[in-house]
């Protein structure tokens, strides 16, 4: 079944505990958490203290989705936090199997991120490795943007590949997923989907979250 994975860039960050548990009990599967560092992304949100505070918090799956130009240096202080999943960007690490392994030897789910403008092709020989693959189906840098079709034929041919290998990998979608094309992206080889936007801007979190399942 899909999982939804909620990104709390979209929520309210001075009531965030009170938030998150609203989605966390509108039936959330995960929390997507994005880390960015004004660097590899024009845009700064929240760092470690926040992961810990968040793990102390909540029991749900935590998937930290690294939008930082040296992902690699942050793998030991996520592991130490108890993170569940970590994705690091294909754009960013020359050595992305060397840190897809140490992900990995810590018990963490590990995962390469793509950008709308990078071919899934370039991670096929890592297809094996991989818990999981992040399409993004926006630029990175912000919630409410517009979602990109694109996403949807790189979807399809990742699942097509996974299946052939037969590797049982979880494809993620991350940017403008809303109810309009959820159903399309799950079609396609979506297991997770990732909503800022559309669930903390919305009145019923649990209702929203339904929509998309
Ligand atoms: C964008 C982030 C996304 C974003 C999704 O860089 O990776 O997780 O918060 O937000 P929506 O669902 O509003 O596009
Ligand atoms: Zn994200």
């Amino acid at each position: 079944m899909v999982k939804i994975a909620p990104s709390i860039l979209s929520a309210d960050f001075m009531n965030l505990e009170q938030d998150l548990q609203r989605a966390v009990l509108g039936g959330a599967d995960i929390l997507h958490l994005d880390v960015m560092d004004g660097h590899f992304v024009p845009n700064l949100t929240f760092g470690y203290p926040l992961i810990r505070q968040l793990r102390k918090c909540f029991s749900i799956p935590l998937d930290a989705h690294l939008m930082i130009t040296n992902p690699e240096e942050y793998i030991d202080i996520l592991a130490d936090i108890g993170v569940d999943y970590i994705s690091i960007h294909q754009e960013t690490v020359l050595h992305l199997h060397r840190y897809i392994q140490k992900i990995k030897e810590y018990g963490i789910k590990a995962g390469i991120a793509l950008n709308p403008a990078t071919p899934v092709e370039t991670i096929f020989p890592l297809i094996n490795d991989l818990d999981f693959v992040l399409i993004m189906s926006v630029n990175p840098g912000f919630g409410g943007q517009k979602f990109l079709p694109l996403a949807q034929d790189k979807i399809r041919a990742l699942r097509r590949k996974a299946q052939e290998k037969n590797v049982s990998l979880q494809i993620e979608v991350d940017g403008g997923v809303t109810r309009d094309n959820a159903r399309q992206l799950v079609q396609a080889g979506a297991d997770i989907l990732v909503a800022g936007s559309y669930i903390f801007h919305s009145t019923d979190y649990a209702e929203s979250i339904n929509n998309l399942r």
